[in-house]
């Protein structure tokens, strides 16, 4: 049934015509861009790592994961965390991107994901102290010598907790190399046809253990006061922007929170974030938390890290993502129209149904197109 027109004289008709020419997308399905990057959605598959790979090279697997999840529906789809150099590596059946078979390997999945309508992303990270462990589904204890253990680097000294190994401290000249190594990186995810790159610098990884004062007690320019422990990832990220184009998203995943008092908090992330801002380097903070020591105390529910993204998103001005534990569409919904993020990231929800999306869609009544092949599809 046609509207009823708006009477254009009375002021009912005025906000009757606001009503009428309201966008009714549902807002996880309006478009966004970055710098020239225009994404389809608000919904990005989080990255997660999928202890498949030989040699640190994506295969059959990783094409299957990263695709479907780009014919489902997704605007953004992650790459789990790939290593920048073997020793970065958490496993030896991780993802890395540090030679020109791995960049190649990438090429064949960036362009069907593109194909598929969604922005191919990956992730750079290094494991620093939390390497050399063995897959989940082995146990995913550390490695001992006999396994196939590697010597891990960190900022300090440090073990992650009892039973892994003690890193080696990194001295100035492997901290110089370790960043040009973001770089070299850089070039190749650009080569192999990613559009965005992420920083992981959260989870209690390289970038991470820099960032907080539990990890890093160091009493050079890389420790001690707030800006030195931030050095050494304002350092990566110049490092990436000198070979990624001014016109690719960068994003930034952060742990917002150690979950210990004395740790990295939210006023450290709110922080940071202006100052990444102030970079123009970087155009989104993806808000996690966690993961640097084992004595951490999280406060774990449905959407539990979305007031960090929301915080971060109000006072360091801006975009974030908002990822944990958001399952439904109205959930989704309601955090990127209540302004706490500008994308929502689905980790473990996306692993089951790779067409969240699309049911998403379905559910929140948006128009979105199916794949023609699979036009025809239904469950009822
Ligand atoms: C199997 C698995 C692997 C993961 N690997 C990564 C990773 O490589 N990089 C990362 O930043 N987070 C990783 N995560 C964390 C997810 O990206 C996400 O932040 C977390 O699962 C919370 O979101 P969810 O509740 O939607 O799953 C992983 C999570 C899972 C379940």
């Amino acid at each position: 049934m046609d509207a009823k027109p708006a009477n254009p004289h009375s002021a009912r008709g005025e906000n009757e015509r606001k009503v009428f020419q309201r966008d009714r997308t549902p807002h996880i399905f309006r478009p966004i861009e970055f710098r020239s990057v225009r994404v389809r959605n608000r919904i990005t598959m989080s990255p997660m790592c999928q202890y498949s790979a030989e040699n640190g090279v994506a295969g059959d697997w990783h094409f299957q994961h990263l695709c479907s999840r780009a014919v489902g529906g997704a605007g953004i789809v992650f790459t789990e965390s790939v290593a920048i150099e073997p020793r970065g590596l958490i496993t030896s059946h991780c993802l890395g991107l540090w030679n020109d078979e791995q960049r190649d390997a990438y090429a064949r999945i960036t362009k069907f994901v593109k194909e598929a309508g969604a922005v191919p992303a990956i992730q750079l990270s290094h494991s620093g102290r939390k390497g050399a462990v063995g897959r989940p589904w082995e146990g995913g204890k550390p490695l001992t010598k006999e396994q196939g253990a590697w010597p891990l680097i960190a900022p300090s000294a440090l073990a992650f907790g009892d039973g892994y190994q003690v890193p080696t401290a990194m001295d100035a000249d492997t901290i110089a190399k370790t960043i040009e190594l973001y770089a070299i990186a850089a070039r190749r995810a650009r080569e192999a046809g990613f559009q965005l790159i992420e920083v992981h610098a959260a989870h209690g990884y390289i970038a991470h253990e820099f960032l907080s004062p539990l990890a890093n007690q160091r009493t050079d320019r890389y420790g001690g006061s707030f800006e030195n422990r931030t050095r050494f990832l304002l350092e990566a990220i110049a490092a990436v922007r000198s070979e990624w184009p001014d016109d690719m998203p960068l994003f930034v995943r952060i742990s917002a929170t150690d979950w210990v008092e004395g740790g990295w908090d939210l006023e450290s992330s709110v922080q940071l974030a202006q100052a990444l801002k102030a970079t123009g380097k970087v155009d989104l903070i993806d808000c996690s938390s966690g993961g640097l020591v084992q004595k951490q105390k999280p406060v774990i529910h449905p959407g539990y890290q979305v007031p960090f993204a929301a915080a971060v998103r109000s006072r360091a001005g801006i975009a974030t993502s908002a990822v944990g534990m958001i399952y439904s569409p109205d959930m989704a919904e309601q955090i990127v129209a209540n302004g706490q993020a500008d994308m929502v990231s689905l980790g473990r929800a996306m692993l089951i149904d790779p067409y969240w999306p699309q049911r998403a869609a379905k559910v929140l009544r948006a128009e979105v197109n199916w794949p023609a092949q699979y036009e025809r599809g239904d469950i009822y």
